[in-house]
């Protein structure tokens, strides 16, 4: 057995399925020195905590006791967002998805062929992301190379877990931000690609390059049958890209694919759509789409404040779920207004209530779809959902021993500071209520609220770590 180096006695919140949540008051946990959950044990009465650590031969572990009002939960994971979106969070929200581009994103992101605003930027975002409580996040950077890089360093620097993609995009914006050919794109790729991969090893590949052809309207066929060559050399490599999320860009997306028999066969026909394919927004797909991302087993990242945002639509994971399609949250910033993913949680909340009370009666066949999602459901797809959609959930999004110690140290009590939290009175019986804590966590809570944040085990953010 490896040496233990911290272990946890509290509240642990383990998402098991999407309909099943672990619920442990009195959790006894074990962190391995390299970041690794060494063990668990469910229930252990404080009494007896020194003895079961005597029974698993770790007597003299650091032992860090929640208080009451605290518990552990897996990080968060953000499936979809725009690091260089995020100076322009909150405005803008006057458009829809094409006039957005135009309009509000492509001059923003224009701004990252700068590499000291790319490295300042970038520095505060990720730190702010890391705070809100995502322990995994998949990035789409700009289509600049060098500022790309910069945020792969500077992700991996903070200790995060991540996907870093540069855009690939050649068509279908101003001169200044395109990209000159399919090969100068496929080659930049192949540089970040190359710039990731000298990473040291001891990182167990905690930062990873992605691929990122940022839609089918930005990329020629030339393009994409680059990136499909690409993606074939190495299927271990992550794709990600935005589908059938506005009813115009759907449009648009048959004219110049006439051959297609829809926006995901697009993706398929250049080898884009497999079991590590990360589709953000999926709102208005045909039924043989749906079929499609499910044989290929691709996931789907359901971004419900931006869809509200820029008035996309509401994305039926619902149906989704029924037919075992992965699913997981992302913000969409600056799309979606909020870094947070507790605030996607909350509109994917009001989606799915949204999907039901349009509908009739769901079907008594249907788990999921017309009916509003549990708090578990919620749970699982803010973190384990996630992790199955960027092809991680051996590894993260829950707890179990081999996992990594990817976490949350979750604080509702009164002293958190946070008001929209007040009344949780951090003497009551937390065994009682644990679920009632996490749900008011979910919807009430935030960034006050998470005072630890654990990447493999090593603290990287949260309030105690801005102390
Ligand atoms: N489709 C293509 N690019 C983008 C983007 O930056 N954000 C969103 N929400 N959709 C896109
Ligand atoms: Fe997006």
């Amino acid at each position: 057995m490896s040496i233990i180096m911290r272990v946890y006695y509290g509240a642990v919140v383990n998402p098991q399925t999407l309909t099943d949540t672990q619920l442990l008051p009195r959790c006894l946990l074990a962190v391995g020195a390299a970041g690794t959950i060494e063990w668990l044990v469910e229930d252990v009465e404080s009494a007896l905590v020194q003895q079961a650590l005597v029974e698993k031969g770790c007597a003299d572990a650091e032992v860090v006791e929640l208080r009451h009002g605290e518990l552990l939960m897996p990080g968060f994971v953000d499936t979809h967002t725009h690091a260089p979106q995020k100076p322009n969070i909150g405005s803008g929200q006057q458009y829809e998805l094409l006039d957005w581009l135009e309009h509000v994103t492509f001059p923003m992101e224009a701004k990252f062929a700068d590499v000291d605003f790319a490295r300042r930027t970038y520095k505060s975002v990720v730190q702010r992301i890391i705070n809100c409580g995502t322990t995994t996040c998949c990035y789409y950077a700009t289509l600049h190379l060098e500022a790309s890089k910069i945020l792969a360093d500077i992700v991996h620097e903070s200790g995060q877990r991540a996907f870093i993609g540069k855009c690939n995009m050649d068509r279908n914006s101003p001169d200044h931000y395109r990209e000159a050919s399919p090969e100068a794109s496929v080659a930049d790729t192949k540089a970040l690609i190359a710039h990731i991969a000298n990473y040291p090893s001891s990182d167990l590949q905690r930062v990873r390059a992605i691929l990122t052809p940022r839609f089918a309207i930005s990329c020629t066929p030339p393009l994409l049958f680059g990136l499909g060559k690409l993606a074939a050399s190495d299927p271990s490599l992550r794709i990600q890209t935005h589908i059938s999320e506005n009813r115009g860009e759907i449009a648009f997306t048959k004219e110049l694919f006439p051959d297609c028999a829809s926006y995901a066969h697009v993706y398929d026909k250049f080898g884009l759509l497999r079991g590590n394919t990360v589709l953000a927004h999926a709102i208005h797909l045909e039924p043989a789409e749906v079929e499609l991302i499910k044989a290929r087993n691709a996931g789907i990242s359901h971004c419900p404040t931006s869809n509200f945002n820029l008035s996309s639509g509401v994305a039926p994971v619902g149906e989704y779920l029924d037919k075992g399609i992965k699913v997981g949250l992302g913000t969409d910033v600056s799309g979606g207004f909020s870094p947070s993913i507790l605030n996607a949680v909350q509109n994917a909340s009001i989606a799915s209530k949204v999907i039901a009370m349009r509908s009739t009666a769901p079907s008594s066949s249907s788990l999921f779809a017309n009916r509003q999602l549990s708090v578990s459901t919620l749970l699982f797809l803010a973190t384990l959902g996630g992790a199955q959609v960027c092809a991680l959930d051996a590894h993260i999004g829950s707890f179990a021993p081999g996992k990594a110690f990817d976490a949350l140290l979750v604080n509702v009590r009164n002293d958190s500071a946070n008001p929209n939290l007040w009344g949780v009175d951090p003497d009551m019986e937390v065994r009682d209520n644990l679920m009632g804590l996490l749900e008011r966590f979910l919807f009430c809570g935030d960034d006050r609220n998470i005072s630890g944040v654990f990447v493999q085990g090593r603290l990287i953010g949260g309030t105690s770590f801005r102390k």
